[in-house]
């Protein structure tokens, strides 16, 4: 299993926010963590990667205990981030972002990264500062991926994105996909949830209350709204 967490439980200055939760993704595997704002998403990711520290739990990777680590061991492990509101610096530029997280080697560099999106390359020596809120999310994606990671993990890459760019947003993803890269996505985009991910989990309260496949999520309309409160 590439990654597996085990009865995590986390929080801020005594308040607990994840109740034990557990969750199991495959390589080459792409799941989708769904759930009301406040549920504990981000702390569950933030928690993966090393940013929150759990107070009880794992976060095996490979087979190997990463929780308390810190994030650069988690990249190291082959996890990259792609964190919620992106945190682009607004004074360095598109390439200076992409050469400073250039750690790994592998299939993804500055060049390859470009290629997947263009839209960076003409944005090359444009500052954080100076883009849009899609080309912020591209550089976000693009900045994970030069790290060469196993397993990508996004938290809310559509927020406050238009329709369309969300769509390009997808379009990027769904080839990350098809390349075999394994994909863990927390979304209220239902549609780029769907889009990008096998199976759908979601989360109330700090805890995982449901998992099915994709298709079985889609099929059962009644159960998805008790779930999440949207239609
Ligand atoms: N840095 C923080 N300090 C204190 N409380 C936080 C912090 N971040 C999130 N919380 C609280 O933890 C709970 C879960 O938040 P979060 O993980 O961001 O949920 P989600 O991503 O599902 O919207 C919320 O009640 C939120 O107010
Ligand atoms: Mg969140």
């Amino acid at each position: 299993m590439l990654l597996e967490v085990k009865d995590l439980v986390a929080g801020y200055d005594g308040s607990r926010v994840l109740n034990g939760v557990n969750l199991s993704l495959d390589t080459g595997e792409s799941v989708a963590v769904l759930g009301r704002n406040g549920v504990g998403k981000t702390t569950l990711m933030e928690s993966i990667m090393g940013l929150v520290r759990p107070s009880s739990g794992q976060v095996l990777i490979n087979g190997i205990d990463l929780a308390r680590k810190p994030p650069s061991a988690l990249a190291k492990a082959g996890v990259g981030i792609v964190p919620q509101g992106r945190r682009v610096f607004a004074s360095l530029t598109v390439e200076e972002h992409l050469l400073i997280s250039a750690r790994k080697r592998g299939e993804w560099t500055v060049k390859s990264v470009m290629e997947l999106m263009p839209r960076l390359g003409e944005r090359r020596t444009n500052l954080g500062s100076q883009l849009s809120g899609g080309e912020q999310q591209m550089l976000a994606i693009g900045r994970a991926l030069v790290g060469n990671p196993k397993l990508l993990v996004l938290d809310e890459p559509s927020d406050g994105l238009a329709p369309a760019v969300v769509g390009q947003v997808g379009d990027v993803l769904t080839r990350l996909r098809s390349t075999g890269l394994a994909v863990l996505i927390v979304e209220q985009d239902l549609r780029l949830a769907f889009d990008v991910a096998e199976r759908v989990l979601v989360m109330q309260k700090g805890e995982i209350v449901h998992s099915s496949s994709t298709a079985e999520f889609r099929a059962d309309g009644k159960r998805a709204h008790a779930l999440l409160g949207v239609g």
